[in-house]
């Protein structure tokens, strides 16, 4: 895909060239300097008058007439120079991509050192690019007789820099290998709950564990009986499709130590239960099982670049349906921790599978947990559609994966959890701890919920129903499956340091 190249010159033939422009350039000098010279002093004359744009992540194509070899320039707009990101980068090389490849070109050469600025370096840069083209050009492949299958895509990209060529492809595979797991997880999510079953999910994490030699250990409905897994054989209960709690592990030290656990909501498709969804919020829920693609995307990443970690990743999956079987309201279960719990809305479902994950991953030796799941539509009433929630019983673990969501870009923010809500979740006259104490602040309580399970292990929760999915394009990937916290995982895990006193 990428060739790095130190020499740029006008006497190559290209496609397309791609320069980075900033405000500042209004008066052209150095790489577009020469550009310009080519053109005439067309390219000095149009930013002037406004017809190529400076403006961040906006991208004028031009067409050089025969004037240069390169048919074509795109200008990819990055703002004031003082001001550029990584985020901006990676956001202008994803509107980049999008409309080259709307172009249907399928050869880019790319002047990287137009990019650079003091705060964001060529290695930055590189990862951005690498990371943006997957991303902006993802599609799903639909169902319909006449396919979605882009006739021509991006084969090619050639990274023209000044800078040391070995880093800046180490630097290029790094992101790439970030846009293409989020990429896979993105289509977990998806495909259609009829597609992705339990099984399916199974199967999909067999084949990555081939591929990147992890451990993998696939437990079936009987094994979970033995086991006492109350919690997620409930959920599981009016289901004809088997649970599975899947398991993959990848060991990157000498030793099984300092183990991250990784726990994902693995919930092919969520109707609710008896607690029934209404016919409008039941639409949409195939997504359900978006924390377990968020892991299974994460190790692929850690797969591809072999961190010095140890790391378990654990997805309890099933459906959630109804039947003469399926669990009710009012319902008493014991879970594979010897908690019982007592049933109060099936439609709290997610909480009561990673309950058992989250016990299970501690079983295979996880010291630091951190899980992710479609949880409550109540972080979406707190904090919308791009912000996932935060919760943590660890201020270090907390910060760490804070930081890798910074890298990312992917905003996350922490909601409480203090002494009343874990009152609540323990309120019942039968069982030591309810499924859903009310409505009030509910993403808290589910959150509170998953906290008595990991106990005294360190643990840092997601709640991604907002940000799993969203309903419009925009400039790293098409409406529908966004991948979120695929990336942030990774990022947490590769620059991951032991806490000392936990
Ligand atoms: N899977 C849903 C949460 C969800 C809602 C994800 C919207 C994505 C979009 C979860 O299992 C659920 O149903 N949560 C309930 C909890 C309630 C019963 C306490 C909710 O949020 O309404
Ligand atoms: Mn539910
Ligand atoms: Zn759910």
């Amino acid at each position: 895909m990428f060739q790095v190249k130190n020499e740029l010159n006008f006497s190559q033939e290209h496609e397309a060239l791609v320069v980075g422009i900033f405000d500042a350039n209004k008066k052209v000098e150095g790489f577009i300097g020469e550009i310009d010279t080519l053109l005439e002093g067309q390219v000095t004359k149009l930013l002037k008058e406004g017809d190529i744009s400076s403006q961040s992540k906006k991208v004028t194509k031009l067409h050089t007439l025969g004037k240069s070899s390169a048919k074509r320039v795109y200008f990819v707009g990055l703002g004031k120079k003082e001001n550029l990101s990584f985020e901006t980068v990676r956001e202008a090389f994803g509107s980049l991509f999008k409309t080259v490849s709307g172009d249907k070109i399928e050869e880019v050469a790319i002047a990287l050192d137009t990019f650079v600025t003091d705060q964001v370096d060529g290695f930055d840069v590189s990862h951005a690019l690498g990371e943006a083209l997957p991303l902006a050009t993802y599609t799903f492949p639909d169902y319909k007789q006449k396919s979605n299958e882009p006739e021509k895509n991006i084969t090619n990209v050639i990274v023209f820099s000044d800078t040391d060529k070995e880093e800046i492809e180490a630097s290029l595979t790094v992101g790439y290998a970030y846009g293409n797991a989020t990429n896979s997880a993105r289509t977990l999510v998806n495909l259609p709950g009829n597609m992705m079953t339990a099984t399916d999910m199974a199967n999909y994490a067999l084949e990555l564990g081939n591929k990147y030699s992890f451990e993998v250990e696939i437990l079936e409905k009987e094994d979970m009986e033995k086991l006492g897994m109350g919690a997620l054989l409930a959920v599981n209960k009016g289901s004809v499709e088997p649970p599975k709690m899947i398991v993959l592990k990848y060991q990157g030290k000498e030793t099984w130590n300092d183990v991250i656990g990784l726990v994902g909501k693995g919930i092919t498709f969520d109707t609710g239960g008896y607690s029934i969804k209404p016919k409008d919020g039941i639409v949409g829920m195939k997504a359900d099982m978006g924390g377990a693609a968020a892991v299974l995307g994460a190790m692929e990443i850690i797969g591809e670049l072999r961190p010095e970690q140890n790391v378990v990743a654990v997805i309890p999956s099933t459906d959630n349906m109804v039947s003469g079987d399926a669990f009710k309201p009012d319902d008493v279960v014991t879970s594979m921790s010897g908690k019982t719990i007592e049933i109060l809305n099936t439609d709290a479902e997610g909480r009561l599978a990673l309950a058992d994950g989250v016990t299970y991953a501690k079983q295979h030796g996880a010291e630091y947990l951190v899980d992710v799941a479609t949880l409550t539509g109540g972080v979406i009433v707190a904090l919308g559609n791009d912000i996932t929630g935060a919760m943590a019983n660890n201020e270090t673990l907390f910060e760490q994966v804070l930081e890798a969501s910074h890298e990312t870009g992917e905003a996350m923010w922490r909601l409480p959890m203090t002494e009343n809500h874990k009152k609540r979740v323990r309120k019942s006259n039968v069982a030591d701890l309810n499924n859903s104490p009310g409505r009030d602040g509910h993403a808290i309580f589910a959150g509170t919920f998953i906290a008595e399970f990991a106990e005294d292990t360190p643990w840092v929760h997601l709640d991604i129903a907002g940000t799993a999915t969203t309903t419009s394009q925009y400039e790293l990937g098409p409406a529908g499956a966004t991948g979120a916290m695929v990336r942030t995982l990774a990022a947490f895990v590769e620059r991951f340091e032991p806490i000392n006193n936990k």
